[in-house]
């Protein structure tokens, strides 16, 4: 059980819970083409035993059961991604009518059940067709992304209760492009500052295109850690200043205020598009709300021949079965930090969980985190809700089906769901109105 209650988090707070689309759907024959996560899972050692996102959950098929342990949950609100390549096969032009009725059906099942849905536009799964032109290091994804998300608003706008653009950029392009992690894996810096800067254009025209096709309530998905020096010395703070500038202000900088972080735009001048701060202020165009996913801290010293002169270094709380510190505190300064210097929109907490197989910890987690938007609200960030990650076990990108962050268990074998005791906490809180 929680000892946090609904009524901790104020009245009108939305409770959720997220998932995404190549992580759980499977049903890849039906019309679906290719996307980068399955040439990369196909690829050497990338991901863990090879794992990849043909079968999955087959949410696919059994999207009825999954929308019923939201409602049954209590939850008010299921956070999900489109797949581009369910849609648009190629990434640009013909549609795949299968794919469009899957939709059709899944948000349709969330109406009929009383679900909100919070609908994300991309969560990874590049049509491979488009990386073959270079993805998101080619500035022509600016009009791709529009044209898909023209093609959302069109057909689901009237039923989507929000719209984020693009789950967590930083992934998208420095863990892609850079480091290598992610699909389409790349390690180079040219590459990583072009993915920088075109996710955040394509972040923007994807707005226009939604508000001119209709569509409401409109936001992003940024994923923030709380930056922290390895010690007091002036070198490590500054290190952590560079850590929190590469993975928080960029991102918050350029969608919120329109300007990136002068000393990485110093630093990556020779990489980015010559003309970027022409385009600063589609990337800046209004929101409605702006999601923010948490996870961890990271703790930075500086290392003068590492890239960007920093190292991030291991810290002592305890960790997730992934070896991420559990620092709920991370939190709730983040959220203070958002609302405080950058904009009085609306903040959803649209993920945070914990890989871990004994569930009784992720309880604690849960508790400990929903505890930390308490405090943020009562020191006055202005969160309006909370989703858990993830409502299902699910395919974890390059950890493949060892990481396990479901709020319900999935036997992969059976695909038989069986909901944890951190589901059934969910349950309590959410069922008692006190
Ligand atoms: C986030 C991703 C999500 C999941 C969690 C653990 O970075 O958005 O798909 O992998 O981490």
């Amino acid at each position: 059980m929680f000892t946090v209650s609904r009524a901790d988090l104020g009245p009108g707070f939305t409770f959720g819970a997220a998932t995404a689309a190549y992580q759980i759907e499977g049903g890849q024959t039906d019309g679906r083409g290719p996307s980068i996560w399955d040439s990369f899972a196909a690829t050497g050692s990338n991901v863990k035993n090879h794992d990849d996102g043909s079968v999955a959950c087959d949410h696919y098929n059994r999207w009825p059961e999954d929308l019923d342990l939201v409602r049954d949950g209590g939850f008010d609100a299921y956070r999900f991604s489109f797949a581009w390549p369910r849609l648009i096969p190629e990434g640009t032009g013909a549609v795949n009518k299968a794919g469009l009725d899957f939709y059709d059906r899944l948000i349709d099942g969330m109406l009929e059940r009383g679900i909100k849905p919070f609908a994300t536009l991309y969560h990874w799964d590049l049509p491979s067709a488009l990386q073959d032109k270079g993805g998101w290091m080619n500035r022509d994804i600016a009009g791709w992304f529009a044209d898909y998300a023209a093609l959302i608003a069109r057909r689901y706008g009237d039923r989507l209760h929000a719209v984020a653009t693009i789950n967590e950029p930083w992934c998208v392009a420095f863990l892609s492009h850079y480091l290598g992690v992610h699909a389409p894996g790349y390690r180079d810096l040219r590459a990583a500052a072009r993915a920088m800067h075109h996710v955040l254009l394509a972040h923007g025209t994807g707005v226009d295109a939604l508000r001119v096709e209709g569509a409401k309530n409109l936001g992003i998905v940024l994923n923030l850690e709380k930056a922290e020096a390895a010690s007091d010395s002036p070198e490590d703070v500054a290190a952590a200043d560079m850590g929190d500038a590469l993975f928080n202000r960029w991102y918050l900088g350029g969608v919120l205020k329109g300007e990136y972080p002068k000393l990485l735009t110093d630093e990556l001048a020779p990489y980015l598009p010559k003309t970027y701060e022409r385009d600063m202020p589609v990337i800046s165009r209004s929101l409605d709300w702006v999601g923010i996913n948490y996870y961890t801290r990271g703790i930075y010293a500086a290392a003068p021949d590492q890239p960007f002169g920093i190292t991030k270094v291991s810290g002592d709380l305890e960790k997730s079965d992934l070896g991420w510190e559990i620092y709920p505190k991370g939190l709730e300064d983040l959220l203070v930090r958002v609302s405080t210097d950058y904009t009085d929109l609306p903040l959803y907490v649209t993920e945070t969980g914990m890989s871990e197989d004994d569930d009784s910890k992720r309880v604690a987690y849960y508790d400990g985190h929903l505890k930390a938007v308490a405090n943020a609200k009562a020191r006055g960030a202005n969160v309006d809700g909370f989703f858990a990650w993830s409502l299902l076990d699910n395919y974890e990108w390059a950890e493949g089906y060892t990481s396990r962050f479901g709020i319900v268990h999935v036997d992969y074998d059976t695909q038989v769901r069986t909901p944890k005791g951190s589901y059934r906490a969910f349950q309590g809180m959410l069922h008692n109105t006190k």
